[in-house]
């Protein structure tokens, strides 16, 4: 990996922000990431993520941080938040900010308990594809304390399928139509590319009762987008 996201995130926080972040997928056209977006405040936020912050209780793990943006936040909500993300850069980025307990660590190698676990903007994202769902949600399991909760947000993306008459082109042979691949670029420069799980709710409410979780539908967005809440 790069770090192409870290690096543009290290740029908008040092003041040199000249460009946005490209993605595309293997279904999907270019499109821009605005930095700005991932130094959101809550006001800026997603009402689902707005939800999620206001549901986090105890000790919170923050996967997948990012920037830090949710993390502070709920710091600053006086909680105890510890965040991780496999991107140095965005690690650097989220201790410049003031997020006080930030490590550079894959959601897999983490080993301590929490009594509320956030995968925030397509939180399903970090599973990658559907046969290491079980895997991630196992792992998600262990760190949590008795009564802990998981909070994470996905969307079914299946309408990315539809043409414009409203007929889907899915090819019925394929994978699961969550499962992408997925591209970014920045400043000229490509990433290496990266698999990235969009899961709607059934499916993940299948997955978690395979491991032993408790799946429930928080809200729903305005977009196919969901939040849930994985309890023991
Ligand atoms: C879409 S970004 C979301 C960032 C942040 N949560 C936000 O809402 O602004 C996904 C983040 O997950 C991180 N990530 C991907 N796989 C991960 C893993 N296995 N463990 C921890 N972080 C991971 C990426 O580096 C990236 O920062």
């Amino acid at each position: 990996m790069k770090d192409l996201f870290g690096k543009a995130l290290l740029d908008y926080q040092n003041g040199n922000y000249t460009e946005d972040i490209i993605t595309s997928t293997n279904i999907s056209e270019e499109d821009d990431l605005p930095l700005p977006y991932l130094f959101r405040s809550f006001k800026d936020m997603p009402k689902l993520e707005q939800k999620a912050l206001k549901l986090a209780k105890g000790s919170i793990l923050d996967v997948g941080c990012g920037a830090g943006s949710h993390s502070l936040y709920l710091q600053e909500k006086g909680f105890k938040v510890k965040a991780i993300d496999i991107s140095k850069g965005a690690i650097e980025v989220a201790k410049q900010r003031g997020v006080l307990h930030a490590e550079v660590k894959s959601l897999l190698d983490e080993t301590e308990t929490f009594d509320t676990i956030l995968l925030l903007m397509n939180g399903t994202g970090i599973f990658q594809e559907l046969v290491e769902v079980s895997k991630y949600l196992s792992h998600l399991k262990s760190l949590l304390n008795a009564n802990g909760q998981i909070l994470i947000d996905s969307s079914d993306i299946e309408y990315m399928y539809e043409d414009e008459d409203g007929g889907v082109w899915m090819d019925m042979n394929a994978s699961y139509h969550g499962e992408l691949d997925y591209f970014l670029s920045y400043k000229g420069e490509e990433e290496d590319p990266m698999k990235w799980l969009y899961l709607d709710f059934e499916k993940l409410q299948l997955a978690c009762e395979t491991v032993g979780l408790k799946c429930e539908l928080v809200a729903e967005g305005e977009h196919f987008d969901y939040l849930a809440r994985l309890i023991n």
